[in-house]
């Protein structure tokens, strides 16, 4: 009777443990739990600076790579290329915090309006070397415009969000304008 229950008893534990065994073979396949919390969190930066641009003068900041085309109106399709320094304040000596390279275009024959296509590439503190892509239209003669952020790059990786631009000030016999710029753009 002793050695019935005792065997009764081996059973009974090999039936629970191969219970608990695995119960498919696949060798190259694992599953594991998804979790929620994986995503980082975005950030959201806000600068504010002004870009000098020159496109005559002495030492122009931007120049003319096309000429507007015969019979334009209001130099309609004219392509111009800059590299404007970016300040801290509006003045011309104030400290230096990027530079806005690209281009930009006479994309409009009804009022001034600019395409504009541009990198502000950043030269202070952490975001040295850190970029924000801009595309967008500016209606020069409109108190504030809207640009969008498209993209950036170190810290501004995977960037989106919006530069509003504000005439400062312009010189029309000189062609130098200074304007303010108030960039929102979000992140990781
Ligand atoms: C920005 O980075 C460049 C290249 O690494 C370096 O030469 C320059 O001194 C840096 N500028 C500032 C203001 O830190
Ligand atoms: C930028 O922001 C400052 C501070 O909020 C504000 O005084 C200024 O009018 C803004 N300029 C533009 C072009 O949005």
């Amino acid at each position: 009777m002793a050695s019935f229950l005792s065997l009764l008893f081996v059973f009974y534990v090999i039936v629970i443990m191969s219970s608990s065994l695995p119960t498919t073979s696949e060798n190259f396949a694992k599953e594991s739990p998804v979790f929620a919390s994986a995503k980082p969190l975005e950030k959201l930066t806000q600068l504010h600076f002004y870009f000098h641009d020159s496109i005559r003068g002495k030492n122009p900041t931007s120049m003319y790579i096309v000429e507007p085309p015969k019979g334009s109106i209001n130099r309609f399709g004219s392509l111009i290329m800059m590299d404007d320094p970016l300040t801290e304040g509006p003045g011309p000596n104030s400290k230096l915090v990027g530079r806005s390279q690209g281009m930009y275009a006479v994309a409009s024959q009804h009022e001034y309006g600019l395409s504009i296509m541009a990198s502000f590439l950043f030269t202070e503190g952490i975001y040295n070397g850190s970029t924000l892509s801009i595309v967008g239209m500016n209606h020069a003669l409109q108190n504030v415009r809207e640009i969008s952020v498209v993209g950036g790059s170190g810290v501004f990786r995977y960037a989106r969000g919006s530069a509003l631009l504000k005439t400062y000030f312009y010189n029309g016999i000189s062609g130098a304008a200074i304007v303010e710029c108030n960039v929102s753009a979000i992140h990781v």
